[in-house]
């Protein structure tokens, strides 16, 4: 078995202060696979004076530095494809070929886009052409907590690392304890960067233990955070009495509007999306919304489709879908199936329990219900599973008053061959990021959420301008 024991701190591997091991659970198997510590107060505070005693000269630096370690890090990243798409796959269970791509090559985008977005980045300027002696200076915020979860690892690692390095901040990485492997393969490049001694480092442990010790840490400046709403919340409480920054995007229930005149691969499309790293993503398209003429067809469709979907260990190649993350996961994921049928949803597809022929590791039935209607508990929670809810509609006002029914805001989707349908909805559905007839957002693209979806944005300039402070010099001596 794997032996991680060792934080990143000060630009070495060092041993923790107090033992406290974990098992990391391979969710395929149910069996361990790595034994990691967990930081104690020491640990963390160990950490945050690295960064704090690291922040004047790495804020100092041009901007065109900062910008380079961040071009060697993404350089040497392609080398290590595998042993990230290994670890991911082992810890949380995304399919070996899955991680490999996807969730490997989610880093190497945003790496990629920082660069591009932080080349153009004034990070210094006349306030306007009229006051050359007004100065606007865009610094770092400080010290920054990265809590990041385990479902999209890399990718969210990635997005806050790399807009906290070129906006000169400092680093504490906290990562998922269910998935701490592959950010020890990352704290690795980061060091082999070059990144100078304290400006990044890693602390694994819980969120009651060193999650919580960050938020509430008085020499952490900002607290950026991916995860559960229950755990952005506990987050914005404990960091209220130091008035921190704190970033967060949390969980999602994306409807999927699908109108009568969408393209004939658009439920097809939905349900793959859905199911998609076991559907868990924030931004799933969870709750697919039919116009009435098209209804029973696509709820026909949607069957066939996860019917299709295999289910396996996330060892072995090919396209299937891998397990949830672990058994907690599991068992709520069963909960909320189990209450669609109870609470009178029609199931099509999967269901409770195991699918066939895997009885050990946390696998779960690609699930469809039809005739969902939105006061149902699984039109309500965010599932984090591979479940698939439908509703029908009738009228575009009927349509978007169901998808802006919901206490999240992060990703909408609209199907429809007409443009000007599309654009109108656009504009009226709240989230902070709308795509349609399945249009990737381009490359430097902001990710983040409106309403209990969260805050702030993560990516391209916008990613990097939630690092930054903002200030405003009267008096500047031009040139
Ligand atoms: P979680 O929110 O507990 O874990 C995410 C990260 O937050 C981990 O690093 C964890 O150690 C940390 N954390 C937990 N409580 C904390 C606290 N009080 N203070 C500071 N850090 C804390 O998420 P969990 O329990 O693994 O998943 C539960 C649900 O959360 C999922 O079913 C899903 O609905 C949602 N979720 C959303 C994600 C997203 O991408 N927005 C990612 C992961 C989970
Ligand atoms: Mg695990």
């Amino acid at each position: 078995m794997l032996e991680k024991r060792e934080f990143y701190i000060n630009g070495q591997w060092v041993a923790p202060s107090a033992s406290n091991d974990v098992q990391v659970i391979d969710p395929s198997t149910e069996e361990p696979c790595a034994v990691i510590s967990l930081g104690s107060e020491a640990d963390t505070n160990a950490a945050v004076a690295a960064a704090k005693a690291a922040l004047p000269e790495w804020m100092a630096l041009p901007a065109s530095e900062r910008i380079a370690f961040v071009a060697k890090l993404l350089e040497l990243y392609a080398a290590r494809n595998e042993d990230l798409a290994q670890a991911i796959s082992m810890e949380m269970g995304a399919p070996i070929d899955m991680a490999r791509t996807q969730q490997f090559g989610a880093g190497a985008w945003h790496l990629k886009n920082f660069l591009k977005a932080a080349e153009n980045f004034e990070f210094d300027h006349a306030l306007n052409e009229k006051s050359p002696n007004d100065r606007i200076i865009h610094e770092a915020v400080g010290v920054a907590a990265l809590i990041t979860p385990w479902n999209w690892p890399m990718n969210q690692i990635t997005l806050k690392v790399g807009a906290a390095a070129v906006a000169g901040c400092t680093m504490v990485l906290k990562p998922s304890e269910q998935s701490p492997l592959n950010a020890m393969v990352f704290a690795e490049l980061m060091d082999e960067a070059g990144f100078p001694a304290g400006v990044f480092n890693l602390v694994n442990g819980d969120g009651p233990g060193v999650g919580t010790q960050l938020s509430g840490h008085p020499d952490v400046d900002m607290v950026s955070f991916t995860g559960s709403t229950r755990a952005g919340q506990a987050i914005s409480k404990n960091a209220a009495n130091t008035l921190k920054r704190v970033h967060l995007e949390l969980g999602g229930k994306g409807a999927n509007l699908i109108f009568a005149d969408a393209d004939e691969k658009a439920v097809k499309r939905g349900v793959l999306h859905m199911m998609n790293n076991t559907g868990q993503s924030c931004n799933a398209p969870s709750r697919m919304l039919v116009q009435r003429p098209i209804y029973d067809e696509a709820v026909e469709t949607a069957r066939e489709v996860a019917e299709a979907v295999t289910v396996g260990n996330a060892h072995d190649e090919g396209r299937h879908i891998g397990p949830v993350v672990n058994e907690v996961q599991w068992n709520k994921i069963q909960d909320l199936i189990q209450k669609g049928i109870d609470e009178g949803a029609r199931l099509v597809a999967g269901g409770t329990g195991r699918p066939d022929g895997l009885n050990k590791g946390f696998f779960v039935k690609p699930t469809v219900f039809a005739d969902v209607n939105n006061d149902m508990t699984i039109a309500r929670e965010e599932i984090f599973g591979p479940v698939l809810s439908i509703l029908p509609f009738d009228t575009e006002e009927e349509a978007v008053a169901i998808a802006n029914d919901t206490p999240y805001g992060l990703t909408n989707y609209v199907q429809s061959t007409d443009g000007d349908r599309c654009n109108r909805m656009a504009r009226q559905l709240r989230s902070g990021m709308v795509e349609m007839n399945g249009a990737a957002r381009s490359a430097g693209s902001p990710f983040g959420g409106m309403k209990q979806s969260g805050n702030g944005r993560e990516g391209g300039t916008w990613g990097i301008e939630d690092f930054l402070e903002v200030k405003a010099v009267g008096g500047w001596a031009a040139g």
